[in-house]
């Protein structure tokens, strides 16, 4: 049996079977299982969320008591959950942090995906240039001793991200969970406990 990428493996069939909206949800889940991020109570910023299976993860682990604030450029279709928030806009346009009605998050996510050329180091340089809006967030909006995970797909400015994610966190990590697919260049880095 050849082991070409089939569009309904294991985490595409575990999403349906669990209710997630997309097979991302168990990308979060290895990430918490690993590095227990998230804790009930939390207030959780999810950048680039849309249909929202990390919304829908982390609504879990927070609990009544936590809140999970979503944005993406696409609405997300009610989750009908009260700790869930979503806002409509662009990462990049500082006016959408306005809307979070919280100042300070013990977590940021971000699973941002940048419309892709194909051509890898512009995609590279795209999901950097996001991702260097995600720290300049955390910089605003994340409490010290919080935490980070952002998706990344390392080209040639990743260094440079890992650089400035090193003076902000006291440990960063770098993690590709099972669910992600062998063949794509993805993984996530993540920053254990803000110091700066
Ligand atoms: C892989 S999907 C996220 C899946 C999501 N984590 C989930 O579990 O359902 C990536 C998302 O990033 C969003 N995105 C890309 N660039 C963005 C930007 N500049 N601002 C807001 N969202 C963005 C896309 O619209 C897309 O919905």
């Amino acid at each position: 049996m050849s082991k070409v990428y089939q569009p309904q493996d294991k985490f595409f069939k575990k999403a349906k079977e669990q209710g997630y909206r997309a097979r991302s949800a168990f990308k979060l889940q290895a990430i918490q299982d690993r590095f227990h991020l998230i804790s009930p109570g939390d207030h959780v910023l999810d950048l680039g969320a849309a249909p929202g299976s990390f919304l829908q993860l982390v609504e879990k682990l927070v609990g009544s008591k936590g809140l999970a604030v979503g944005i993406d450029l696409k609405p997300i279709e009610d989750l009908k959950k009260p700790n869930i928030k979503t806002i409509v806009g662009d990462i990049l346009d500082d006016a959408i942090y306005q809307q979070l009605g919280i100042d300070q998050f013990d977590v940021i996510t971000s699973d941002l995906a940048p419309s892709t050329s194909g051509v890898k180091s512009v995609d590279a340089g795209r999901s950097f240039q996001l991702n260097e809006q995600v720290l300049n967030v955390a910089e605003k909006y994340l409490k010290l001793g919080g935490h980070v995970v952002m998706k990344a797909f390392p080209g040639a400015e990743h260094q440079q991200l890992l650089k400035k994610a090193k003076g902000m966190f006291k440990n960063i990590k770098t993690f590709k969970p099972e669910a992600v697919r062998k063949s794509s260049r993805e993984e996530y880095v993540i920053g254990i406990e803000r110091i700066a």
